[in-house]
């Protein structure tokens, strides 16, 4: 059976009902969208259906419902092992799948769904679960413009779902680099708050403060990337040098207070690097260089 007719188009089965998957299922459900719903262990479809959600007894049933498939599962040899049984129903359907994996997990996705004659895009939920249905949720999202567009609005129940381009292994790719830069900024966020709390500073307090601090932080991010694209980095935001110096500070501190100096020792790491390369009088974007040479600095 192909999908073609004007409810199914309105509707949404989510299959995997985890953390994420319930929380997408809620999401869809308060943007006023039919929501079918498929999990291994019913009790937890149980607790949506309650929720105003339909409730699948087969992944078939799940997917004949629904123009539109979003699947969030541990991993992609499990979202295969799911579908396999309803692949012969996803012909003209349009299948988005919110499972992390790699660049080459979505590839090989992305073509048994098209051999299945289903429109496929990849995905990754960047915000955890606590924001999803908030306007600020960031949903990366590759693969099929057309079926991105078609299904936008009820995508964008979910979020900020943001189409990055036709190549589906784009999600992961993104997926990855976000969570690294999140991580960045965690570990860095963490050193602070311990050394902060060594000097008797309340924690809380400080949170406030260093919250405070970020849009400068962020507001150096898309000039730098463009410094990066460009390959010419400007001291306007101060040099390697003048940075390495601030760093020994950090370490001196931290040591003096009785702390960890691994963050402290990372950023010492790729500053000392960049002033090896010859970037010691260049702006800090100039790390990145170091970055993408793949060497690894003792
Ligand atoms: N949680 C987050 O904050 C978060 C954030 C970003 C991305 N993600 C991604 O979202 C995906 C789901 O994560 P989650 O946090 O929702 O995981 P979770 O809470 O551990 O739930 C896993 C889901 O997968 C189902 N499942 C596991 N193995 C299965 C199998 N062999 N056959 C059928 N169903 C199976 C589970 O069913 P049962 O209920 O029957 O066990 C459950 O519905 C993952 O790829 C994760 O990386 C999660």
């Amino acid at each position: 059976m192909s999908c073609d007719d004007n409810q199914a188009q309105a509707a949404v089965a989510v299959i995997g009902l985890g953390q994420m998957g319930t929380r997408l299922a809620q999401a869809f459900l308060a943007g006023g969208y039919s929501t079918t719903v498929w999990n291994r262990s019913p009790a937890k479809a149980e607790a949506l259906a309650a929720q105003g959600a339909t409730r699948a007894a087969t992944v078939n049933e799940a997917v004949a419902t629904s123009a539109l498939i979003v699947v969030s599962l541990p991993d992609y040899a499990t979202v295969r092992t799911v579908l396999g049984p309803a692949a012969g129903q996803l012909r003209g359907r349009t299948l988005v799948n919110l499972s992390s994996g790699t660049p080459q997990d979505a590839a090989e996705a992305a073509e048994w769904a098209a051999g299945h004659g289903a429109a496929y895009l990849d995905g990754a939920a960047m915000s955890g679960t606590r924001l999803v249905g908030r306007p600020e949720a960031l949903f990366v999202l590759s693969g099929s413009r057309s079926a991105f567009d078609r299904h936008e609005a009820v995508l964008r129940s979910l979020g900020n779902s943001v189409h990055l381009g036709g190549d589906p292994a784009l999600a992961p790719v993104y997926d990855t680099a976000l969570f690294g830069l999140a991580w960045g900024a965690l570990a860095g966020f963490y050193h602070s708050l311990a050394l902060v709390r060594s000097a008797g500073v309340d924690p809380a307090e400080f949170g406030a403060v260093a919250t405070a601090h970020m849009p400068f932080v962020t507001s150096l991010m898309a000039d730098h990337a463009r410094q990066a694209d460009k390959g010419v980095f400007p001291d306007d935001d101060g040099t390697v040098e003048v940075h390495r110096a601030a760093i020994e500070h950090l370490a001196d501190t931290s040591e003096t207070q009785g702390i960890g100096t691994q963050v402290p020792a990372l950023f010492r790491s790729l500053l000392q690097q960049a002033a090896d390369d010859g970037h010691g009088a260049s702006g800090i974007a100039s790390v990145i260089e170091a970055i993408a040479k793949g060497r690894r600095h003792a």
